[in-house]
């Protein structure tokens, strides 16, 4: 039962190519969650926006230039109204759409014609300004996500311009002239603006790592291993979702498989994590030999009943307190496999094939062996979330003992093996399943924290589904959209 169990972890998704062993789906309600989000962030960099100045001429033929500078603008009221964002298809990309903008703005104004000069204030409304953009999403060669402006397009249905001061004749026919071409410089700089958002979102992009130090030991590779997926209700991200070796990293012997989350509109977030990831994880501690301990007698509490001592070992082998009389032990624990987990909709499955090697320590610190035994066991486990906390519970489904060599001759395993499981039931699982019950709290960062978080188990996946509260740095916006 054990080893075929193994046998079947790496025989599947051997075939194909590479899944993503982690996905990430960002639903419609995420989405426009992140759109109000974002048009506030937008709405209080408004509030500071610096307007560069605008200067012209209009020529007048052969009577000579004006010349004139708008300046000093700032803006005094902006109405930004709640973005409408979609998903869009076939090529991955999200549409964003502001209808209806207003802005107030006030400025100066000088101008000069020949040796006349006039100036005074201004005052500028922009009415009903309509932003479309389209933005593409991608994945670059190194797996980042990647976004670029493919399209922009920018309208202002009316322009107001009120002057106050100079020769207002003069400035209004200035101001006549100089508006068609205020309002298409304005109309430019929206997108470039948009532009370079864009640009600003890509660059911070590219520098997030796709591989992330977890500890000395092991490493999260998490580059996309394919172009995001859309439709019309969610985005799909596919990542590598790989632990490596960051002592002797290597691929492990098997891959990752196909998994199809189902959508989870009424979440903003759903991460689906295969059970390849914890795998990997497994795999790569093993082959650097990291899944072994000693245990010696001083490990165990004075107040137990079991010592590892030859005197006590022998009510189950008889020989080894006559071969060896009087010494304490130690035991060696590794695993002979690496641990081997498999997600299924009920349950998740875990087999260990561990060894023991027995040693007695002699008067003079030398370990002899004496022998070694396989121990097999068989877990299944259920994990969720409740109260913004990881839970679980763990019971063994099977242990068995083996004797496996041996220098002080052969004997019966089954009394050991009771006593092992018994310990195992009555101490490790115990304790185990006290500390899942309590619990493990979700991460939570200064600028996001999860909400309605909910797990499910499913077959060769585990799936979490989230809503989340973001507060970007100098705006704050409420728990629920
Ligand atoms: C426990 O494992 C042994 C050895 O692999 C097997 O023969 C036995 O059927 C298993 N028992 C259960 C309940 O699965
Ligand atoms: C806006 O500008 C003021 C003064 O220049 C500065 O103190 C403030 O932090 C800025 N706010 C934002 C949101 O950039
Ligand atoms: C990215 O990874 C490198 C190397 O592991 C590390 O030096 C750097 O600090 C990481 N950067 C971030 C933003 O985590
Ligand atoms: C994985 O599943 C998706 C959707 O079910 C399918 O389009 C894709 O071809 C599959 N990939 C492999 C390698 O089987
Ligand atoms: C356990 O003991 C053996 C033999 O003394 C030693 O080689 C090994 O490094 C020890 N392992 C651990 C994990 O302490
Ligand atoms: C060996 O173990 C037994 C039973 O746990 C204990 O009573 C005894 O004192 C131990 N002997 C030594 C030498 O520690
Ligand atoms: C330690 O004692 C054992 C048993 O008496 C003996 O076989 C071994 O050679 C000794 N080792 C050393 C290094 O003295």
């Amino acid at each position: 039962m054990f080893p075929s169990l193994t046998l079947l972890l790496l025989l599947a998704g051997s075939i194909g190519g590479q899944n993503p062993a982690v996905q990430v789906v960002l639903s419609n309600k995420g989405l426009q969650y992140g759109s109000h989000v974002g048009a506030g962030w937008i709405q209080d960099k408004l509030n500071n926006v610096t307007i560069p100045d605008v200067s012209g001429k209009i020529s007048l033929g052969i009577f000579g230039n004006i010349n004139y500078q708008l300046s000093g603008f700032q803006i005094v009221k902006c109405d930004f109204p709640e973005p409408s964002v979609e998903f869009f298809q076939p090529q991955p990309g999200i549409t964003t759409s502001i209808l209806g903008l207003s802005i107030a703005l006030t400025g100066e104004f000088s101008a000069n014609y020949g040796f006349i000069k006039i100036g005074g204030s201004l005052q500028v409304a922009l009415f009903n300004v309509d932003v479309t953009s389209l933005m593409d999403l991608g994945k670059d060669d190194d797996g980042h996500l990647s976004v670029s402006s493919n399209n922009c397009m920018a309208s202002i249905e009316a322009l107001d311009v009120r002057v106050h001061g100079g020769s207002s004749w003069i400035t209004q026919f200035i101001i006549d002239q100089a508006k068609w071409w205020i309002k298409t410089k304005i109309e430019k700089s929206i997108c470039v603006g948009v532009e370079d958002l864009t640009a600003d979102l890509e660059c911070h992009l590219k520098t997030m790592n796709v591989s992330l130090k977890v500890n000395e030991n092991l490493l999260l590779e998490v580059p996309l291993t394919r172009p995001p997926v859309i439709d019309a209700s969610s985005l799909n991200l596919g990542l590598k979702g790989e632990f490596l070796s960051l002592i002797s990293p290597h691929e492990p012997p098997f891959q990752a498989q196909n998994f199809t989350m189902g959508p989870q509109p009424a979440f903003m977030l759903s991460v689906g994590l295969s059970d390849f990831t914890v795998n990997s994880a497994s795999y790569s501690l093993f082959s650097d030999g990291l899944l072994q301990t000693n245990i010696t007698d001083s490990m165990i509490p004075p107040a137990s009943p079991v010592h590892l001592n030859t005197s006590y070992m022998g009510s189950f082998i008889p020989q080894l307190p006559v071969m060896f009389p009087g010494l304490m032990m130690a035991l060696h624990v590794h695993a002979r496999e690496f641990p081997a987990f498999i997600f299924q909709t009920s349950a998740i499955k875990l087999t260990i094939l561990g060894a023991v090697k027995a040693f007695v320590i002699q008067p003079n610190s030398t370990l002899t062996p004496v022998f070694t035994v396989h121990a097999d066991s068989a877990f299944s486990g259920k994990t969720w979330i409740a109260d913004q906390s990881l839970k679980g519970s763990v019971v063994m489904d099977n242990f068995t003992l083996t004797l496996a060599d041996t220098q002080i001759g052969t004997f019966k395993t089954d009394p050991l093996e009771s006593l092992s499981k018994f310990a195992l039931k009555s101490f490790v699982l115990v304790k185990l399943n006290e500390k899942l019950a309590q619990g493990f709290d979700l991460p939570r960062w200064k600028q996001a924290r999860l909400s309605n978080t909910v797990l499910k188990m499913e077959a060769g996946f585990i799936g979490i589904s989230t809503d989340a509260a973001v507060q970007l740095q100098d705006a704050a916006h409420g728990l629920h959209p």
